[in-house]
């Protein structure tokens, strides 16, 4: 940037360096060294006189939500098992809409594991309506509950109610206080 400032030979008021930090979604992600982040900045800035402006998305709240869902059922094919889950695309879009891969854990941990793949997807007939592929997982039942992790950025905000699919209820826990923040939808909120 630098280089391109130098080029420019103008002064800049500002410089907006965006989002784009992320978190880390699964443990093959890589995390953004923030204090190799901040070093480049502060160097960059003692070299010119501008203000940096950030806009920090999913790094803010992008682990501070979770999809908490239920197995509705389960279909067996010689290749994989599908399990077919209560949520859909449309109550979490970015699997869908980009190809974001969201850790999926169980709600509670058995000590059965399975030499299966899974495939976790939801009840709607589209093909972009799965989440997640997954070869390791602890045996599931019909009505285990399964938690899609760090859905806290563009999660509630992009979902919608296609397929006349009523969002979930939204539940903020900050340390022992639990507060329902959104209700339920109801089918005939919809009509
Ligand atoms: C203009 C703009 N700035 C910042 C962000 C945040 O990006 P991120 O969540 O990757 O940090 C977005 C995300 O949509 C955006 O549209």
């Amino acid at each position: 940037m630098g280089k391109i400032l130098k080029k420019s030979k103008y002064n800049f008021d500002y410089i907006d360096l965006g989002g784009g930090m992320g978190i880390s979604y699964s443990s093959i992600n890589k995390k953004l060294n923030y204090q190799k982040y901040n070093l480049a900045i502060n160097k960059f800035l003692k070299n010119h006189k501008t203000k940096i402006i950030f806009e920090p998305g999913r790094s803010i709240i992008g682990n501070a939500g979770v999809l908490i869902t239920k197995v509705i059922y389960i279909k067996e094919t010689r290749s994989k098992d599908f399990i077919i889950l209560d949520a859909a695309m449309n109550d979490l879009m970015r699997p869908a809409l980009y190809g974001a891969e969201h850790k999926i854990i169980p709600a509670l941990k058995n000590k059965k594991k399975v030499n299966k793949i899974y495939e976790f997807v939801g009840p709607i007939c589209e093909s972009t309506d799965k989440f997640l592929t997954q070869k390791k997982f602890q045996k599931l039942e019909e009505k285990d509950l399964v938690i899609i992790c760090d859905v806290g950025a563009y999660g509630m905000s992009l979902s919608s109610n296609y397929n006349v699919r009523p969002k979930p209820i939204e539940i903020l826990i900050k340390k022992s206080k639990v507060e329902v923040i959104k209700k339920r939808q109801k089918l005939a909120d919809l009509i």
